[in-house]
C-alpha cells in the first residue's frame, strides 16, 4: 500500500533476454530422448539442413558452440603460432579466445561510431607480413561491409572468420549471412535469434574446410557416430588429427529443427519492436539510437541504445539502476577486450587504445528485445528510459 492508501502495482520484473521455446520443441526433445540417438544422429542432419538452407551455403557443420566453430575454423585455415588476426575490441571475449587457444596473436582494429562494427581503414593500418585473418563480428545481427572487407582480404592474402553470433538470418546487399567470406560462425546460446540451449553452426562454401572441420570436432576420427553404429555402419576407424569433442548432440538439434522455422517471424517481430522503439525514442535527444544500413536487413539480436552522457546529470551505470528498479533487465555489449585484465597483461593493452570503442562503451545500453514481448512490455521499456532522461536532464 502506498502512503495515500492506495495499492502499489508492482510490474513483473522484465528479463534482458528470454528464448521463445514452444511445445514443439519439448516433443522433438522427448522424441529425441524416446529413439536412442542421443548425438550424431539425424536430427542433427536436420538441423545442419535448416541452417544450411536458411544462410544459402553449400555447408553446415552442426557444434557444441560459436566458440568451438571459430576454434575449429581458424586450425582448419591452418592459422597458428606466429600469425596474426585482426579483429574487433567490441566483441565477446570468445572472438579473441580462439584466436589465443590456435597460438596466433589477437590484433584489434577500432570499431566504426555509427554501426559500432570493425572499421575497415584500422583494419587496413593494422596489416602486416604476419597477418594471416579476419575476424569480423556483426555487432548486434547488422552485417559488417562485406564487400569492401572481402577486398581488402583479397588484396592482402587474408582469409575471413565472421563472427556471426548474432547474425542469423541477416542479410547483406541481400546476401545472407554465411556465405560470403570463408566462413561464418553462429551461436544458438538461449539469448541469440535462435537456440538449442547452447549450440554452434559453422557455413560454409568451402567442402575442405567443412570437411576438416567435422574431422577436428569428433575427435579427428575418420568415422562419425552414424557411420560407426548404424545399420549399415562398421566399428573401424582411423584417427586422422587430433581433434577435439565439439559436436552438436540431437538433444540440442531437436530444438533447433523447430527454432529454424520460426527464424523468419522471430527476426520480424524483433524489427518491429526495434521500429517501436525508434519510434518512442524520436524525440528524445539524450538517446542515440541504433545506426541501421540502408543495404542491410538486421537480425535485431540487439538494440543498444548510447546514452548522450553530455545531456544527463547521471552515468550508464546508474541509468542501468534505475532501470533495474523500474523491474527492467538490460544488458551492455561489450566491455572492450582490451579494458578486460587479462587481454591487458597479455596484449599489453590499456585504456585509450581503442578511443571509438570506449566512447560507444561508456554510453551503451542493450535493452530487451525478443519476440515473447508484449507491445506493452516495449511500451513500459520505453517509457522508463524516456522518465530517467527526462529526470536527469542537464
Ligand atoms: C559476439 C559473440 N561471439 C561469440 C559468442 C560465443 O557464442 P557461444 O556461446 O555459442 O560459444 C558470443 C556469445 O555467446 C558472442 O556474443
Amino acid at each position: 500500500m502506498s502512503e495515500t492508501g492506495q495499492a502499489t502495482v508492482v510490474e513483473p520484473f522484465l528479463p534482458f533476454a528470454q528464448p521463445g521455446i514452444g511445445q514443439e520443441e519439448i516433443d522433438e526433445v522427448v522424441d529425441t530422448l524416446k529413439s536412442g540417438w542421443l548425438t550424431g544422429g539425424p536430427k542433427v542432419k536436420a538441423f545442419e539442413e535448416g541452417i544450411r538452407e536458411v544462410a544459402g551455403a553449400d555447408y553446415a557443420v552442426a557444434l557444441s558452440s560459436c566458440t568451438a566453430g571459430m576454434h575449429l575454423a581458424l586450425l582448419a585455415l591452418d592459422i597458428g603460432p606466429g600469425d596474426e588476426v585482426i579483429t574487433t575490441p567490441l566483441t565477446f571475449a570468445a572472438t579473441v579466445n580462439v584466436i589465443l587457444h590456435v597460438g596466433a596473436t589477437p590484433v584489434l582494429a577500432d570499431v566504426a561510431d555509427d554501426d559500432h562494427n570493425i572499421d575497415l581503414a584500422q583494419i587496413e593500418a593494422k596489416i602486416t607480413s604476419r597477418t594471416k585473418a579476419i575476424m569480423p563480428m556483426h555487432y548486434g545481427g547488422q552485417p559488417c561491409q562485406m564487400d569492401e572487407l572481402l577486398a581488402l582480404a583479397r588484396k592482402h592474402g587474408l582469409r575471413i572468420v565472421e563472427d556471426a553470433a548474432h547474425a542469423l538470418g541477416a542479410r547483406y546487399r541481400g546476401r545472407p549471412i554465411g556465405a560470403i567470406s570463408d566462413a561464418s560462425v553462429f551461436s544458438f546460446y538461449p539469448i541469440k535469434p535462435i537456440t538449442t540451449g547452447q549450440g554452434g553452426m559453422l557455413t560454409t562454401n568451402n567442402q575442405d574446410l567443412a570437411d576438416r572441420v567435422r574431422l577436428l570436432s569428433l575427435h579427428g576420427l575418420s568415422k562419425n557416430a552414424w557411420n560407426r553404429y548404424s545399420e549399415k555402419g562398421s566399428a573401424e576407424y582411423q584417427v586422422l588429427a587430433p581433434g577435439f569433442n565439439y559436436a552438436m548432440t540431437d538433444i540440442q538439434a531437436a530444438i533447433g529443427i523447430h527454432q529454424v522455422r520460426k527464424l523468419a517471424s522471430f527476426q520480424q517481430r524483433r524489427a518491429e519492436i526495434a521500429g517501436r522503439y525508434d519510434a518512442l525514442f524520436a524525440g528524445l535527444p539524450e538517446i542515440t539510437r541504433p545506426f541501421v544500413r540502408d543495404d542491410i536487413e538486421h537480425a535485431w539480436h540487439l538494440y543498444p541504445i548510447r546514452l548522450q552522457l553530455d545531456r544527463l546529470r547521471i552515468g550508464r551505470d546508474e541509468f542501468i539502476s534505475e532501470l533495474r528498479e523500474r523491474g527492467i533487465g538490460t544488458s551492455v555489449h561489450f566491455i572492450p577486450i582490451h579494458l578486460h585484465p587479462y587481454y591487458r597483461e597479455a596484449l599489453n593493452l590499456g585504456p585509450g587504445d581503442f578511443p571509438i570503442a570506449e566512447r560507444i562503451y561508456e554510453g551503451l545500453i542493450s535493452l530487451p528485445i525478443y519476440p515473447r514481448m508484449e507491445d506493452s512490455d516495449v511500451e513500459r521499456v520505453a517509457a522508463a528510459v524516456c522518465e530517467i532522461a527526462e529526470a536527469a536532464r542537464r
